[in-house]
């Protein structure tokens, strides 16, 4: 072996002090935890990058190694190397390790507890050895678990798929969308790049962000996009109901980045957006599972007052089993073909006397009007008749109290505005479908989402199994004849069979692995 250079030893600093960026000493958040990062085989300006990171969280980062250093931290040398260099010092630090007991350190915020994996083998472990994982490539053939042990990645790449989406970048989106998505099926946190040879989506910038966060605890392109003054003026217009990625782009070209500036601008808006503005801060604030229950029973006396025996399900990510939303979906039917003709306006005139509807727009169903067949989708937008609303729901003191103080979305902390001290309501966005009970098991499928999986769902369909699957018919490619300009004949065999049979029957069709325990992706 090459004998490595001795090191010149100084003193160390006196006492548990750290330094901060403006070089000011700090005491340390954690006086039992002395680290030398090693230099060799890392760097200069990597041991520096890293040592500053360390400072940065309060950990307290030697120069030199001493006898006050409790832990050496090295990268890409076996314990033999490391035990040789320390053979030709003085000094003996009780705990020899690797860099990633210092990443995980770095991302958690405090010092980790020691496992195995984390102290210097004296053979470097086998490549071979780590577990590599596997899964399938569409997310409709993968169990979803509540439990995601990727958090940090799956943040970072959430964000930048927010801002792609908020960018109109759809693209760009979906392949971050679906990146994460991946990362959050794996049964174990991700320690090592080499895991993920061979998993299906991770593409070259996705995989970047991962090194990124493995070797440095975070993503330095996720934490400046967090930072950024066109990521926060989007976020914060496209908050507000009724304003998407390209109203939002205009008028940030036109210099509006704020709510305040978007007011003083005197630019026109519209009844949505009007509305919208009005009531920001609720809409900004998650829905509990509480709220969407409490509006679902208001909603569904409406519906059975004006049309007895209509059935009314929660669909959208509450159907999931997420505890929080931005919006509350609901699907319409009745069993009976036809009866439900008509009830939109009716609900909506109903609720609207009663004084829950703060705004409503309906857009009427155009799946009668189509001439290329009754639900052909030429696009993933369906043609339901749908209602956009924002409800007016009493606060209920017992609701309230169990709303947790703050929420975060991809890491970020979600707008939080301070209750209004004796305003009783809050502003909820509802959305409201009606569908034929012919198309309900489609409808229930396809509003439940998540939007990723609805997607993959249907990629899966046409490119595994030569299917059509809409939020209204699923075709069977095969049975199109080049005569038939009017699309493919609908799987005809679902009609007569119970709504709840024929989902149930649908996704055990279209999914291989039988799900059990959806949840968000
Ligand atoms: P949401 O946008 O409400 O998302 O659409 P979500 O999954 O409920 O999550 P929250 O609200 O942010 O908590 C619900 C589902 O309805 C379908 C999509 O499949 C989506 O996942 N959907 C939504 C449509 O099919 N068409 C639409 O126009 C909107
Ligand atoms: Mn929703």
């Amino acid at each position: 072996m090459v004998p490595l250079k001795r090191r010149k030893l100084v003193p160390s600093h006196a006492g548990n002090t750290g330094t901060n960026l403006s070089g000011e000493k700090v005491p340390a958040k954690f006086p039992q935890v002395v680290l030398f990062l090693l230099e060799r085989k890392m760097g200069a300006s990597r041991r520096a990058f890293l040592s500053q990171l360390g400072r940065k969280k309060g950990f307290q980062v030697e120069e030199m190694l001493s006898k006050s250093v409790t832990h050496l931290i090295s990268e890409n040398n076996s314990g033999a190397e490391v035990r040789a260099w320390l053979d030709s010092q003085d000094q003996k630090p009780a705990h020899l390790l690797d860099i990633s007991w210092y990443t995980e350190s770095m991302r958690e915020g405090h010092p980790v507890e020691i496992l195995d994996r984390h102290k210097l083998q004296d053979q470097r472990i086998n490549e071979a050895e780590v577990e590599v994982f596997s899964v399938p490539s569409y997310a409709c053939q993968r169990r979803t678990t509540l439990d995601n042990h990727n958090t940090t990645l799956t943040d970072a790449l959430s964000l930048l798929a927010e801002n792609a989406e908020l960018s109109d970048e759809e693209g760009r989106g979906v392949a971050f969308r679906r990146a994460a998505a991946v990362l959050k099926a794996l049964p174990k946190p991700v320690t090592s790049m080499s895991q993920l040879r061979g998993l299906p989506c991770l593409g070259e910038h996705s995989l970047r962000v991962v090194k990124d966060i493995l070797e440095n605890g975070a993503s330095s392109e996720a934490e400046s996009t967090k930072q950024s003054g066109r990521y926060n003026a989007l976020k914060a217009l496209t908050g507000i109901f009724g304003v998407g990625a390209k109203t939002a782009d205009r008028w940030i070209r036109e210099g509006i980045r704020s709510l305040q500036q978007l007011q003083d601008s005197g630019q026109t808006l519209n009844r949505a957006q009007q509305a919208g503005l009005e009531h920001y801060d609720d809409i900004n604030q998650p829905v509990t599972k509480a709220e969407a229950d409490a509006i679902g029973e208001i909603v569904e006396r409406a519906v059975v007052s004006v049309l007895p025996g209509a059935q009314m399900s929660l669909i959208g990510g509450f159907r999931r089993g997420k505890l929080t939303g931005h919006d509350v979906d609901f699907l319409i039917t009745h069993p009976e073909e036809g009866r439900e003709v008509g009830l939109m306006p009716k609900v909506v005139a109903r609720l609207e006397s009663q004084g829950f509807l703060l705004y409503q727009k309906t857009t009427r169903n155009s799946y009668l009007e189509s001439n290329d067949g009754p639900a052909r989708p030429a696009s993933n937008i369906d043609r339901f008749e749908r209602c956009f609303s924002i409800f007016k729901l009493a606060k209920e003191e017992k609701r309230g109290a169990t709303q947790p103080e703050t929420l975060t979305e991809n890491g970020v902390q979600i707008l939080q505005t301070k209750p209004a001290r004796h305003k009783p309501w809050r502003a909820v966005r509802v959305d409201l479908v009606v569908s034929p009970i012919s198309q309900f098991a489609f409808a229930l499928l396809g509003w439940t989402g998540s939007k990723l999986f609805e997607r993959e769902l249907r990629r899966w369909a046409g490119h595994e199994k030569a299917m059509s699957l809409s939020s209204h018919a699923l075709y069977d490619n095969k049975q199109i004849s080049e005569s038939d300009v009017g699309g493919g004949d609908i799987c005809t065999s679902w009609f007569g069979v119970h709504p709840t049979v024929r989902e149930e029957r649908l996704t055990r069709l279209l999914s291989p692995y039988r799900r059990t325990k959806r949840s968000p992706i």
